[in-house]
């Protein structure tokens, strides 16, 4: 991806990840747009960053996301990155047992649906720009689950799959790249952010910019907390890797 220069649209830019992608994005020396669906959230972040600007999306609505396309097409033309952040995760206990699915179709819905619904509706944009570039964020959980987010697990491993096949089809036309971050303290579950086992946010995101300003940004930006699931199953450990991260497996 290019360095610096670039207007950079990211999903989820009221907290976590989005937020801090966003405003180092910015200080070095892109243009960024923020969009989710609490806007007070995505003000906060853009507060004292110049070239930092707020839309509202809900991308779990095809109706909000032709609307934010419209307004990219209109207000911000030259805007040549798309970063898919957006997200949720639900925790649905064992699956051992008849159950309500309400989570698991919400889950599809917006980290599925959503980041598949966004990139078509700007694809005929950003083919159209110079130095075009589609970041998915996807999950150390792509690659090794989480048997109590089993649904996550699964959209993760599709997003990470739906991204190898952009990446084919979109060559030489819009650089298509992975970040698979390892499990970070933010709001992304309850209680999460305070959870000392888990990497700081600022620490993942100085290792991803240090990544992205490299002369060529690598298609799966990875750090080492995540890594060891990235190769699990070429390494031949993929059960006890399964086992390690699930505690009550390990048990
Ligand atoms: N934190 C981790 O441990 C971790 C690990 C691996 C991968 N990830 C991935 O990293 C991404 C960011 O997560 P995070 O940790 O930064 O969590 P977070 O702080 O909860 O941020 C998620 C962001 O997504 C936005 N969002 C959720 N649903 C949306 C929708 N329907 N439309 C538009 N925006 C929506 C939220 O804003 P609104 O609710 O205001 O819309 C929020 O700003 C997610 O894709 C997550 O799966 C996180």
């Amino acid at each position: 991806m290019k360095k610096s220069g670039n207007t950079i649209i990211i999903t989820g830019g009221g907290s976590g990840i989005g937020r801090l992608l966003a405003q180092r994005l910015h200080d070095a020396g892109n243009s960024v747009i923020i969009a989710s669906r609490d806007t007070a959230a995505l003000a906060q972040t853009a507060q004292g960053y110049a070239n930092m600007h707020t839309l509202p999306l809900d991308q779990t609505d095809p109706a909000s996301i032709d609307a934010f396309a419209q307004r990219i097409a209109s207000h911000f033309p030259q805007a040549n990155v798309l970063i898919n952040n957006a997200g949720i995760m639900r925790m649905e206990g064992t699956l051992a047992s008849k159950r309500d699915l309400a989570d698991a179709e919400e889950s599809v819905t917006n980290n599925l649906l959503g980041p598949i619904r966004l990139t078509n509706a700007l694809i005929d944009h950003l083919v159209a720009q110079p130095d075009a570039a589609l970041v998915n964020v996807t999950s150390g959980l792509a690659f090794v689950p989480l048997v109590i987010a089993p649904t996550y697990s699964a959209i993760k491993a599709g997003i990470h799959n739906y991204t190898v096949s952009l990446r084919a089809v979109l060559k030489d036309k819009v650089e298509v790249i992975e970040i698979a971050p390892p499990a970070l303290r933010t709001t992304l579950t309850p209680g999460q952010e305070n959870n000392e086992r888990f990497m700081p946010p600022e620490v993942f995101i100085d290792q991803v910019m240090e990544q992205m300003q490299r002369d060529q940004t690598p298609t799966e930006v990875l750090v080492e907390e995540v890594d060891f699931m990235r190769r699990a199953e070429k390494e031949d450990r993929f059960e006890e890797t399964v086992a390690a991260i699930n505690p009550f497996l390990a048990n």
